[in-house]
């Protein structure tokens, strides 16, 4: 998430280079507190930030965006964090100018990142600050942060608790509530619950069917949506999971020799979708004001996999990084062999992720949804 700021009586947009706040926001090891004074004074620097610009060119559209949930969204918080659900060394973030790693699981900038941009670019006049609390590995089943050591949705929210206490602090209690219920909250979660949890975890998935296991992940949502709704969220943005059976590396484990996408792990993600979906709809007819919309990343990306050449991909199999086959996270680094020279022909970075290429495609998908939440 960049930081854009209108200059002043034009429609230019300067995006803060070197005030990469969501860099700032790095876990401190031991204590959990300090993290929290961290985001806490960026949010200060930011706040100001809103309040002067605001002040000087009239109400933005949208004041703020907060981000929750895991890696699809993650922009660098789990740097410090003891776990093994890294991405903040190369080759990840080498096409970025200055092919720095950030900790975005990708070689360039996420979906987000561009919706970010191109909102504001779309909308002229808006400023969109915030914070990023998602975190790798993450998601709607509380063990599953946990288990790698992220940070869970519950956790997050208890940041963003202490964050919104700072923004009526600084802003007062009036312009603090409209910059809480004007600004844009984002949700993504589930993907790291299915493949990093259920699927290779007995105690899971012997004890629930895939079916039984999407509706304890939805009753999680449901509640998160429902705190955050408490807390003065009013719009609210989910992401689908994506086409879990066609991510290289679950091609790789739970594909019977076959090169296609694992059918059974890609009805599992549709009938999450669907459930996710039926939910915000019921949410969103029981709590009054609140606009919760689900942007659909399966759909996209599924489209992306089975048709890679009408996108100008060359690859949608393997990734590009390391064999393309299974490596992410740890096993996607300078050392891996084999990796791609150019990952704008991938459609997959890892083999859990989407390359910046395939991911600017998602932004204009999600853009679209997304104009319903800004408008
Ligand atoms: C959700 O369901 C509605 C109608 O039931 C449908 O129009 C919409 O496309 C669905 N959205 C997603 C993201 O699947
Ligand atoms: C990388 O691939 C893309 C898409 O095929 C192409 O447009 C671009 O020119 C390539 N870049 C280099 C440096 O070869």
């Amino acid at each position: 998430m960049s930081v854009l700021i209108p200059i002043s009586g034009e429609k230019l947009l300067v995006i803060l280079k070197g005030f990469h706040f969501e860099e700032q926001l790095l876990l401190q090891r031991r204590t959990e507190k300090k993290w929290a004074l961290q985001v806490v004074v960026c949010l200060t620097f930011l706040l100001l930030l809103v309040v002067i610009l605001s002040g000087a060119k009239g109400q933005p559209l949208v004041p703020a965006l907060f981000i929750f949930g895991d890696s699809v969204v993650d922009v660098g918080n789990n740097n410090n964090l003891y776990t093994i659900i890294k991405a903040n060394f190369p080759p990840y973030g080498r096409d970025f100018v200055k092919h720095s790693p950030t900790g975005r699981f990708c070689n360039g900038k996420l979906a987000t990142d561009f919706t970010a941009y191109l909102s504001k670019k779309a909308r002229g006049k808006n400023l969109l600050t915030g914070v990023n609390f998602a975190s790798g590995a993450s998601g709607y089943y509380e063990p599953t942060a946990k288990l790698y050591h992220a940070i869970p949705l519950s956790q997050q929210l208890e940041y963003y608790k202490e964050s919104q206490n700072k923004i009526l602090g600084i802003a007062g209690k009036s312009k603090g509530s409209s910059i809480i219920s004007g600004a844009i909250y984002l949700v993504s979660g589930g993907s790291s619950d299915f493949l990093q949890n259920y699927y290779i975890n007995p105690l899971l998935y012997k004890a629930y069917t895939p079916d039984q296991f999407s509706d304890i992940l939805i009753q999680s949502y449901s509640n998160f949506i429902q705190k955050l709704f408490a807390l003065g969220a009013r719009k609210i943005g989910v992401t689908t999971i994506p086409p879990l059976g066609c991510l290289p590396a679950a091609i790789t484990i739970f594909g019977s020799d076959s090169n296609q996408c694992v059918e059974r792990l890609n009805n599992d993600a549709v009938s999450f979708n669907n459930k996710l979906n039926s939910t915000s709809q019921r949410l969103q007819k029981r709590l009054s004001g609140l606009n919760l919309v689900v942007f659909d990343i399966y759909q996209p990306l599924y489209g992306l996999v089975t048709k890679p050449t009408d996108n100008g991909f060359l690859e949608a199999r393997r990734a590009c990084c390391g064999t393309g086959l299974l490596e992410t996270s740890i096993l996607c680094n300078a050392k891996s062999i084999g990796t791609c020279a150019n990952a704008s022909q991938y459609v997959f970075w890892d083999g859990f992720h989407p390359s910046e290429a395939a991911n600017k495609i998602l932004a204009d998908d999600l853009l679209t949804s997304g104009i319903s939440l800004i408008s």
